[in-house]
């Protein structure tokens, strides 16, 4: 999969509210990509879209050059889980699963991995690098919350996806920590993954490629002054 792009695309939820207006939107393999814009603004909204886990209302998203609206949902769910890895604004990590198995976890419905051993030494390697290799066997209420948001980042490296879609993946970091988090997802980008990640915070600016505005539902370029 290399890239993800969207015609037009309007989202009208089922109370009425316009959460996306006419978004057109291309990233390809390779790139960092950040989008910004006021709570309520529709950034979640188009992440989810992008992202196949919702559909729009009206216009188009492509997946290399196929329109997704006619893909069969076997085609979309093995899209999502083999090509994309999420990172949710709220973590949805499991309660009744260990770090190291909550990182495990994408990877038991992925048949390029054949055993558990191999899933493990995999999950260690992931949480070697957010630097919790002291907390393994810990459950994500024992965990603090950045902890927990370097847990999802890390599961959604798992299957070794094409592009990660990150929601607010250092909203509860402290400075430190947040720049680990954006120097890895750069180094993701530059060994050719698509990185595409909504951010309040400004430190995520100096990674980069492209910045994209998102207010009241419409997406912006923003372009450097001058
Ligand atoms: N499932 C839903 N049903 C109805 N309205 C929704 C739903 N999800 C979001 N909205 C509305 O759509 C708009 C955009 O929401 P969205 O979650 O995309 O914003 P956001 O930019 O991610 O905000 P934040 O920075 O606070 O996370 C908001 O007005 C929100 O209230
Ligand atoms: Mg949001």
């Amino acid at each position: 999969m290399n890239t993800i792009e969207l015609k037009g695309v309007s989202k009208i939820y089922n109370n009425g509210v316009k959460a996306l207006d006419n978004v057109s939107f291309k990233m390809n393999q390779g790139e960092f990509i950040t989008i910004m814009g006021q709570s309520g603004s529709g950034k979640s909204t188009f992440l989810q879209i992008a992202g196949l886990l919702d559909k729009c209302t009206s216009g188009m998203v492509i997946i290399n050059d196929q329109d997704v609206s006619k893909l069969s949902q076997n085609h979309l769910a093995d899209i999502r889980k083999k090509s994309l890895g999420f990172v949710f604004q709220n973590f949805h990590l499991n309660a009744h699963l260990k770090l190291y198995e909550n990182i495990m976890l994408p990877m038991l419905i992925n048949e390029e991995y054949k055993t558990k051993d191999e899933m493990k030494k995999k999950a260690m390697e992931l949480i070697n690098m957010i630097g919790l290799s002291h907390r393994i066997n810990h459950y994500p209420g024992e965990l603090s919350g950045g902890e927990q948001q370097r847990v999802a980042i890390a599961r959604a490296m798992a299957n070794n996806p094409d592009f990660i879609l990150a929601d607010e993946p250092t909203g509860n970091l402290d400075s430190k920590n947040e720049i680990i988090i954006f120097e890895e997802l750069k180094k993701l980008a530059q060994s050719g993954k698509g990185v595409l990640v909504v951010s309040h915070n400004d430190a995520v600016i100096d990674f980069a490629d492209k910045i994209y505005i998102m207010k009241d539902g419409a997406l912006e370029e923003k372009k450097n002054a001058e």
